[in-house]
């Protein structure tokens, strides 16, 4: 997969595309990410990339003349059809679901603006599939560009390692993750729980399933009431109708 990130800010990207697991799919070639940085398609002396509101009001509106140009300069560089992004608290709410489909793509473009807003024709014209990262406001769309690429890129084949590819087929389900426990067996008085020194897959398999059902009931109930996954041992998820959110166990790696 490529993933072009437009941006007024790449030096913010940089640093964390080419760290953990998204820098290693990068090393080894399961992804690359380029970001370009809107201003350089800007024209002028000032190079400027936004402008005052037709009507009044207050802020700058991003210009369409830079990011047309941009977009269209990014695109001609890889004959790869981009799925293009734009990032807005106004766009669909970001999910696991959404996730998993822009992984499928094999080219992404993401968008991120900055000021008040972009000029509509930014929308009209260039069609990106609108995403916003939650219902609040970021001064620019680079932190949700990285929390998409993130989620995109540890589903791609090969970017989480085989480990943990295999651990992903045993699960199933939109469930929280059970409780987690390493070295050393007492902490501070904290006992590991004994089911899981016991060596009993079976049991710890159980185990787990009710913990993840118990914290989700607690925590997300919202995330049982599209699904069945009342029976410890059943496969936990194969819902008829898949929930928005579906699966929020962490099957992945930790570094
Ligand atoms: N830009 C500003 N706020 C945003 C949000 N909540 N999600 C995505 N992009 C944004």
């Amino acid at each position: 997969m490529r993933i072009d990130v437009l941006t007024l800010f790449p030096e913010v990207m940089t640093p964390f595309f080419t760290s953990s697991i998204v820098g290693r799919a990068q090393s080894s070639g399961v992804v690359e990410i380029h970001c370009t940085n809107i201003r350089d398609y800007a024209k002028g002396v000032r190079r400027s990339v936004d402008d005052r509101p037709f009507g009044g009001g207050p802020g700058m509106v991003m210009m369409c003349g830079p990011l047309f140009d941009a977009v269209e300069a990014v695109e001609a560089a890889d004959p790869r059809p981009a799925t293009r992004v734009l990032l807005s608290p106004q766009g669909e709410r970001f999910n696991q679901t959404i996730a998993r489909e822009l992984s499928q793509e094999q080219r992404l473009l993401l968008i991120c603006g900055h000021y008040e807003g972009f000029d509509e024709r930014i929308r009209l014209g260039l069609k990106p599939r609108e995403i916003s990262i939650g219902d609040y406001v970021l001064s620019g769309g680079e932190p949700a560009a990285m929390v998409i690429v993130d989620a995109v890129v540890r589903l791609l084949p090969g970017a989480l390692g085989d480990e943990t590819s295999h651990v992903e087929e045993s699960f199933s389900g939109n469930l929280l993750e059970y409780p987690q426990y390493t070295r050393p067996r007492v902490f501070r008085g904290m006992e590991v729980p004994e089911v899981l020194l016991s060596g009993n897959h079976a049991q710890i398999e159980q185990w787990r399933h009710a913990e993840a059902l118990r914290r989700t009931r607690e925590r997300r109930p919202d995330l049982l009431e599209a699904n069945d996954t009342d029976q410890p041992g059943d496969s936990g998820g194969q819902a008829s109708c898949p929930p928005s959110d579906a699966w929020l166990v962490d099957r992945g790696a930790t570094s």
